[in-house]
Protein backbone atom coordinates (compact mmCIF):
# COMPACT_ATOMS: atom_id res chain seq x y z
CA UNK A 1 0.00 0.00 0.00
CA UNK A 2 1.42 3.46 -0.50
CA UNK A 3 0.82 6.79 0.72
CA UNK A 4 0.07 8.89 -2.27
CA UNK A 5 -2.87 7.99 -3.28
CA UNK A 6 -1.35 6.46 -6.61
CA UNK A 7 -2.32 2.85 -5.70
CA UNK A 8 -5.29 1.14 -6.58
CA UNK A 9 -8.15 1.45 -3.99
CA UNK A 10 -9.86 -2.42 -4.17
CA UNK A 11 -6.03 -3.55 -3.72
CA UNK A 12 -5.32 -0.53 -0.51
CA UNK A 13 -8.77 -1.85 0.76
CA UNK A 14 -7.63 -5.43 0.75
CA UNK A 15 -4.14 -5.16 1.97
CA UNK A 16 -5.47 -2.75 5.09
CA UNK A 17 -8.56 -5.77 5.80
CA UNK A 18 -5.17 -8.41 5.95
CA UNK A 19 -3.42 -5.68 8.23
CA UNK A 20 -6.54 -5.16 10.58
CA UNK A 21 -7.23 -8.88 10.50
CA UNK A 22 -3.37 -9.63 11.17
CA UNK A 23 -3.89 -7.18 14.19
CA UNK A 24 -6.29 -8.85 15.66
CA UNK A 25 -9.28 -6.30 15.03
CA UNK A 26 -12.71 -8.24 15.46
CA UNK A 27 -14.28 -6.76 11.75
CA UNK A 28 -11.35 -6.00 9.52
CA UNK A 29 -12.30 -5.79 6.50
CA UNK A 30 -15.47 -3.70 7.23
CA UNK A 31 -13.06 -1.15 9.73
CA UNK A 32 -10.79 -1.04 6.24
CA UNK A 33 -13.86 0.14 4.23
CA UNK A 34 -15.03 2.56 6.57
CA UNK A 35 -11.72 4.22 7.02
CA UNK A 36 -11.36 4.62 3.33
CA UNK A 37 -14.82 5.84 2.93
CA UNK A 38 -14.25 8.46 5.86
CA UNK A 39 -11.31 9.84 3.82
CA UNK A 40 -13.00 9.84 0.74
CA UNK A 41 -16.11 11.71 2.33
CA UNK A 42 -18.45 8.82 1.18
CA UNK A 43 -20.84 6.52 2.53
CA UNK A 44 -20.07 2.66 2.59
CA UNK A 45 -22.41 2.24 -0.35
CA UNK A 46 -20.70 5.06 -2.45
CA UNK A 47 -17.32 3.21 -1.37
CA UNK A 48 -18.34 -0.12 -2.47
CA UNK A 49 -19.45 1.02 -5.68
CA UNK A 50 -15.87 2.93 -6.07
CA UNK A 51 -14.12 -0.54 -5.27
CA UNK A 52 -15.98 -1.90 -8.17
CA UNK A 53 -14.63 0.73 -10.85
CA UNK A 54 -11.45 1.03 -8.76
CA UNK A 55 -10.50 4.31 -8.05
CA UNK A 56 -7.03 5.65 -6.75
CA UNK A 57 -6.21 4.88 -3.10
CA UNK A 58 -7.10 8.08 -0.77
CA UNK A 59 -3.99 9.99 0.35
CA UNK A 60 -3.19 9.15 4.26
CA UNK A 61 -4.96 5.78 3.71
CA UNK A 62 -2.12 3.82 4.87
CA UNK A 63 -1.37 5.94 8.36
CA UNK A 64 -4.87 5.93 9.17
CA UNK A 65 -5.08 2.18 9.03
CA UNK A 66 -1.57 1.41 10.76
CA UNK A 67 -3.50 3.63 13.53
CA UNK A 68 -6.44 1.20 13.61
CA UNK A 69 -3.88 -1.87 13.30
CA UNK A 70 -2.54 0.00 16.62
CA UNK A 71 -6.34 -0.69 18.21
CA UNK A 72 -7.05 2.81 18.52
CA UNK A 73 -10.69 2.85 18.22
CA UNK A 74 -12.43 3.48 14.45
CA UNK A 75 -14.77 6.04 16.50
CA UNK A 76 -11.73 7.66 17.26
CA UNK A 77 -10.05 7.92 13.83
CA UNK A 78 -13.04 9.15 11.99
CA UNK A 79 -14.53 11.34 15.03
CA UNK A 80 -17.72 9.44 14.58
CA UNK A 81 -20.12 7.28 16.67
CA UNK A 82 -23.49 6.59 15.30
CA UNK A 83 -26.19 5.87 18.30
CA UNK A 84 -29.86 5.13 16.71
CA UNK A 85 -30.50 7.40 13.88
CA UNK A 86 -27.42 10.35 15.43
CA UNK A 87 -24.33 10.56 14.85
CA UNK A 88 -22.19 11.68 17.69
CA UNK A 89 -18.98 13.50 17.65
CA UNK A 90 -16.31 11.44 19.76
CA UNK A 91 -12.52 11.23 20.44
CA UNK A 92 -10.76 10.73 23.33
CA UNK A 93 -12.01 11.01 26.86
CA UNK A 94 -15.44 9.78 26.07
CA UNK A 95 -16.79 6.49 26.19
CA UNK A 96 -17.93 5.26 22.80
CA UNK A 97 -21.74 4.66 23.07
CA UNK A 98 -22.99 0.89 22.31
CA UNK A 99 -24.99 -1.15 20.30
CA UNK A 100 -26.83 -2.47 24.01
CA UNK A 101 -27.66 0.98 25.07
CA UNK A 102 -29.83 1.68 21.79
CA UNK A 103 -32.49 -1.08 23.50
CA UNK A 104 -32.02 0.95 26.59
CA UNK A 105 -32.73 3.95 25.15
CA UNK A 106 -35.84 2.43 23.40
CA UNK A 107 -37.12 1.26 26.92
CA UNK A 108 -36.77 4.90 28.20
CA UNK A 109 -38.20 6.70 24.79
CA UNK A 110 -41.53 3.74 25.36
CA UNK A 111 -42.51 5.27 28.30
CA UNK A 112 -41.82 9.24 27.62
CA UNK A 113 -43.54 9.17 24.36
CA UNK A 114 -47.02 8.41 25.37
CA UNK A 115 -46.28 11.26 27.91
CA UNK A 116 -45.28 14.23 24.82
CA UNK A 117 -48.65 15.76 25.43
CA UNK A 118 -47.73 17.36 28.82
CA UNK A 119 -44.03 18.16 28.34
CA UNK A 120 -42.65 14.58 30.29
CA UNK A 121 -39.05 15.49 32.08
CA UNK A 122 -36.53 12.86 31.11
CA UNK A 123 -33.10 12.49 32.88
CA UNK A 124 -29.75 10.47 31.87
CA UNK A 125 -27.49 9.66 34.99
CA UNK A 126 -23.59 10.06 33.51
CA UNK A 127 -24.40 11.04 29.79
CA UNK A 128 -20.90 10.24 28.47
CA UNK A 129 -21.43 11.55 24.57
CA UNK A 130 -24.55 12.38 25.78
CA UNK A 131 -26.05 9.68 23.61
CA UNK A 132 -29.18 8.46 25.14
CA UNK A 133 -29.80 12.03 25.88
CA UNK A 134 -29.93 13.33 22.46
CA UNK A 135 -32.11 10.09 21.20
CA UNK A 136 -34.42 10.96 24.22
CA UNK A 137 -34.87 14.26 23.13
CA UNK A 138 -34.32 14.21 19.59
CA UNK A 139 -37.47 11.14 19.60
CA UNK A 140 -39.56 12.72 21.95
CA UNK A 141 -39.20 16.29 20.88
CA UNK A 142 -41.86 17.53 23.60
CA UNK A 143 -39.74 16.17 26.70
CA UNK A 144 -37.64 17.88 28.39
CA UNK A 145 -34.52 16.41 29.12
CA UNK A 146 -31.99 16.84 31.57
CA UNK A 147 -28.46 14.86 31.86
CA UNK A 148 -25.56 15.13 34.12
CA UNK A 149 -21.54 14.41 33.37
CA UNK A 150 -19.06 14.54 35.80
CA UNK A 151 -15.87 13.85 33.51
CA UNK A 152 -14.67 17.30 31.84
CA UNK A 153 -13.78 15.98 28.57
CA UNK A 154 -16.63 13.87 28.86
CA UNK A 155 -18.97 16.99 29.70
CA UNK A 156 -16.86 18.99 26.39
CA UNK A 157 -18.39 15.82 24.06
CA UNK A 158 -21.67 15.66 25.78
CA UNK A 159 -22.50 19.46 25.34
CA UNK A 160 -21.32 19.74 21.53
CA UNK A 161 -23.46 16.47 20.60
CA UNK A 162 -26.60 17.78 22.71
CA UNK A 163 -26.53 21.49 22.07
CA UNK A 164 -28.88 21.28 18.65
CA UNK A 165 -30.88 19.18 20.88
CA UNK A 166 -32.18 21.84 23.54
CA UNK A 167 -31.07 19.03 26.35
CA UNK A 168 -29.91 20.82 30.19
CA UNK A 169 -26.66 19.92 30.41
CA UNK A 170 -24.87 19.73 33.79
CA UNK A 171 -21.24 18.87 35.35
CA UNK A 172 -21.48 17.39 38.41
CA UNK A 173 -22.49 13.80 40.19
CA UNK A 174 -24.93 11.91 39.46
CA UNK A 175 -25.21 10.57 43.44
CA UNK A 176 -27.18 14.23 44.02
CA UNK A 177 -27.55 16.37 40.59
CA UNK A 178 -30.60 17.89 40.18
CA UNK A 179 -31.82 18.46 43.45
CA UNK A 180 -34.54 20.93 42.10
CA UNK A 181 -36.16 18.08 40.11
CA UNK A 182 -36.65 15.86 43.21
CA UNK A 183 -40.25 13.96 42.94
CA UNK A 184 -40.82 15.41 39.24
CA UNK A 185 -39.56 13.39 36.80
CA UNK A 186 -41.21 10.85 34.68
CA UNK A 187 -38.30 8.61 33.20
CA UNK A 188 -34.56 8.62 34.56
CA UNK A 189 -32.29 6.14 32.64
CA UNK A 190 -28.91 5.59 33.51
CA UNK A 191 -25.85 3.42 32.14
CA UNK A 192 -23.51 3.90 34.36
CA UNK A 193 -20.06 2.75 35.12
CA UNK A 194 -20.67 -0.75 36.35
CA UNK A 195 -17.30 -3.00 35.96
CA UNK A 196 -16.60 -4.92 39.12
CA UNK A 197 -12.50 -3.64 39.51
CA UNK A 198 -10.96 -6.94 38.72
CA UNK A 199 -12.63 -7.24 35.30
CA UNK A 200 -10.55 -5.27 33.48
CA UNK A 201 -11.69 -5.79 29.86
CA UNK A 202 -9.67 -7.75 26.83
CA UNK A 203 -10.09 -5.26 24.37
CA UNK A 204 -7.32 -2.89 23.80
CA UNK A 205 -10.12 -0.22 22.35
CA UNK A 206 -12.19 -0.49 26.03
CA UNK A 207 -9.04 -0.87 28.16
CA UNK A 208 -6.84 1.97 26.62
CA UNK A 209 -9.49 4.32 25.28
CA UNK A 210 -12.43 4.21 26.99
CA UNK A 211 -11.90 6.26 29.86
CA UNK A 212 -11.36 4.38 33.37
CA UNK A 213 -14.49 7.00 34.95
CA UNK A 214 -16.64 5.52 32.29
CA UNK A 215 -15.59 1.78 32.88
CA UNK A 216 -15.44 1.18 36.63
CA UNK A 217 -18.58 1.15 38.73
CA UNK A 218 -16.61 1.31 42.02
CA UNK A 219 -15.64 -1.49 44.59
CA UNK A 220 -15.04 -5.10 43.74
CA UNK A 221 -18.57 -5.62 42.43
CA UNK A 222 -18.62 -2.46 40.57
CA UNK A 223 -21.68 -1.60 42.29
CA UNK A 224 -21.78 1.69 43.53
CA UNK A 225 -21.86 3.52 40.71
CA UNK A 226 -25.19 1.91 39.78
CA UNK A 227 -26.67 1.86 43.50
CA UNK A 228 -26.25 5.39 43.19
CA UNK A 229 -27.73 5.65 40.35
CA UNK A 230 -30.95 3.95 41.68
CA UNK A 231 -31.01 5.77 44.71
CA UNK A 232 -30.63 8.93 42.63
CA UNK A 233 -33.11 7.91 40.66
CA UNK A 234 -35.83 6.99 43.12
CA UNK A 235 -34.86 10.46 44.46
CA UNK A 236 -35.35 12.05 41.17
CA UNK A 237 -39.04 10.15 40.24
CA UNK A 238 -42.55 10.84 40.96
CA UNK A 239 -44.60 8.19 41.76
CA UNK A 240 -45.56 5.80 38.92
CA UNK A 241 -42.44 7.71 37.18
CA UNK A 242 -40.04 4.73 35.68
CA UNK A 243 -36.31 3.99 35.91
CA UNK A 244 -34.36 2.05 33.28
CA UNK A 245 -30.58 0.81 34.39
CA UNK A 246 -27.78 -0.83 31.95
CA UNK A 247 -25.29 -3.33 33.89
CA UNK A 248 -23.58 -5.95 33.79
CA UNK A 249 -25.31 -9.26 33.52
CA UNK A 250 -23.54 -10.36 36.80
CA UNK A 251 -24.79 -7.48 38.32
CA UNK A 252 -29.11 -8.88 37.05
CA UNK A 253 -29.97 -10.77 39.99
CA UNK A 254 -28.94 -8.04 42.95
CA UNK A 255 -30.30 -5.35 41.35
CA UNK A 256 -33.76 -7.21 40.50
CA UNK A 257 -33.26 -8.00 44.19
CA UNK A 258 -32.60 -4.96 45.82
CA UNK A 259 -35.56 -3.48 44.02
CA UNK A 260 -38.27 -6.13 44.08
CA UNK A 261 -37.41 -5.88 48.27
CA UNK A 262 -37.53 -2.26 48.27
CA UNK A 263 -40.78 -0.61 48.81
CA UNK A 264 -39.60 2.32 47.21
CA UNK A 265 -39.96 0.07 43.59
CA UNK A 266 -43.01 -2.00 41.44
CA UNK A 267 -43.08 -3.73 38.59
CA UNK A 268 -39.26 -4.85 38.46
CA UNK A 269 -38.23 -6.28 34.85
CA UNK A 270 -35.06 -7.62 33.85
CA UNK A 271 -34.18 -6.53 29.87
CA UNK A 272 -32.40 -8.73 27.50
CA UNK A 273 -30.22 -7.82 25.08
CA UNK A 274 -29.28 -8.62 21.41
CA UNK A 275 -27.08 -11.28 22.45
CA UNK A 276 -29.71 -12.54 24.89
CA UNK A 277 -28.01 -11.60 28.09
CA UNK A 278 -29.60 -9.68 31.00
CA UNK A 279 -28.01 -6.07 30.51
CA UNK A 280 -30.61 -3.61 32.08
CA UNK A 281 -33.16 -3.56 34.69
CA UNK A 282 -36.40 -1.05 34.85
CA UNK A 283 -38.81 -0.40 37.94
CA UNK A 284 -41.70 1.77 38.39
CA UNK A 285 -41.24 4.12 41.45
CA UNK A 286 -43.77 3.89 44.11
CA UNK A 287 -45.73 6.50 46.14
CA UNK A 288 -43.51 5.52 49.30
CA UNK A 289 -41.55 8.19 50.21
CA UNK A 290 -37.68 8.27 50.24
CA UNK A 291 -36.47 6.87 53.75
C1 LIG B 1 -20.63 3.71 30.85
S1 LIG B 1 -20.44 5.42 30.51
C2 LIG B 1 -21.98 5.70 29.66
C3 LIG B 1 -22.03 6.96 28.89
C4 LIG B 1 -23.35 7.15 28.09
N1 LIG B 1 -24.49 7.23 28.99
C5 LIG B 1 -23.54 6.02 27.11
O1 LIG B 1 -24.40 5.16 27.37
O2 LIG B 1 -22.84 5.97 26.09
C6 LIG B 1 -20.73 6.14 32.13
C7 LIG B 1 -20.57 7.65 32.19
O3 LIG B 1 -20.81 8.10 33.53
C8 LIG B 1 -19.85 9.11 33.86
N2 LIG B 1 -19.70 9.16 35.33
C9 LIG B 1 -18.91 8.39 36.12
N3 LIG B 1 -19.10 8.69 37.41
C10 LIG B 1 -20.04 9.68 37.44
C11 LIG B 1 -20.67 10.41 38.49
N4 LIG B 1 -20.37 10.18 39.79
N5 LIG B 1 -21.58 11.35 38.16
C12 LIG B 1 -21.87 11.60 36.86
N6 LIG B 1 -21.31 10.94 35.82
C13 LIG B 1 -20.41 9.99 36.11
C14 LIG B 1 -18.61 8.68 33.12
O4 LIG B 1 -17.70 9.75 32.96
C15 LIG B 1 -19.20 8.18 31.81
O5 LIG B 1 -19.31 9.21 30.87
Amino acid sequence: MTDSGAGSLSAAVRAAAATLAAAGVPSPRVDAELLAAHLLGVGVGRLRALLLIDGPEPEGYADLVAERARRIPLQHLTGKAYFRHLELAVGPGVFLPRPETESVAQLAIDRLAPLAGRRPTAVDLGTGSGAIAAALASEVPQARVYAVELSDLAHAWAARNLQPFGVELIQGDLTDAFQELNGLADVVVSNPPYIPAGAVPNEPEVREHDPEIALYGGGADGMTLPLAATASAARLLRAGGYFVMEHAEVQAGRIAALLGSSPQWSDVQGHRDLNVRSRATSAVRTAEPIS
